[in-house]
């Protein structure tokens, strides 16, 4: 099961990746998370990531494309994977495809999760995450039972640093420029679905999966 999962900032990549790769069993792929990490370690590729993730605009497509290649080409990867937040260009989607067809592979779906941009904000600024497991949580659409703890591990949840208003903004106009010919370019390839992410997080996840039922 070879995915990709789109969708502009808070539209629920994350959210609903946690849920397809426990099911599926194939291993989450968030550049995101990715870079994340490399802050978190401090390494020469955080540092670089840092500077453009602060303002909410992309970090260069052959930094992103480089850690791709790199992770698509272990041997988790075999049994399929799960792309969250890449490609976010058309210049990605096609190294995308140069890196795939090198490892022989193809990609199933791409699974586009579809919202209005008017409810970002407030899924984003509410956005709550566990600093231990990374467990997703919201403030009003999907709160913990205790606040400020993860209901699954006990962590401490966090807000993400470019949660706030002035990097959201950002974020989602720099996300709404590269949306349209990215989804053009899938769709001509006949990879796209597009998926409601305006209903209750359950069903969007029950949409993916009748989706992804017809893949097994
Ligand atoms: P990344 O970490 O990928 O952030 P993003 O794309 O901005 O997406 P988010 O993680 O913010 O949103 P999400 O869709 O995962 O939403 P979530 O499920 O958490 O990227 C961060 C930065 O890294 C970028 O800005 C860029 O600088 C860099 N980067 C990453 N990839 C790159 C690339 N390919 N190229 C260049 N640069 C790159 O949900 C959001 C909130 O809503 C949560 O609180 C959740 O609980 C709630 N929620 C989810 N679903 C629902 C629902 N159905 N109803 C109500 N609430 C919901
Ligand atoms: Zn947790």
């Amino acid at each position: 099961m070879n995915l990709v999962l789109m969708g502009l900032p808070g539209a629920g990549k994350g959210t609903q990746a946690e849920k397809i790769v426990e099911k599926y069993g194939i291993p989450h792929i968030s550049t995101g998370d990715m870079f994340r990490a490399a802050i978190k370690e401090g390494t020469a590729l955080g540092l670089e990531a840092k500077s453009y993730m602060d303002r909410g605009d992309l970090v260069p497509d052959e930094v992103t494309i480089g850690i791709v290649r790199e992770r698509l080409s272990k041997d988790d990867c075999q049994k399929g994977f799960l792309l969250d937040g890449f490609p976010r260009t058309v210049t990605q989607a096609e190294a995308l495809e140069n890196i795939l067809a090198e490892l022989n592979r193809s990609i199933d779906y791409v699974i586009n999760i579809d919202v209005d941009k008017d409810i970002l904000m407030e899924r984003l600024t509410g956005r709550r995450i566990c600093k231990n497991c990374g467990a997703t949580y919201h403030l009003v659409f999907n709160p913990s039972a205790q606040p400020g703890v993860c209901d699954k591990c006990g962590g401490e949840l966090y807000q993400r640093a470019d949660d706030n208003e002035e990097t959201v903004a950002n974020r989602l106009e720099v996300n709404l420029k590269q949306a349209k010919p990215l989804l053009d370019f899938y769709q001509e390839k006949g990879y796209l679905r597009n998926i409601n992410g305006q209903q209750e997080i359950d069903k969007v996840f029950e949409d993916i999966s009748e989706l992804l039922g017809g893949l097994q």
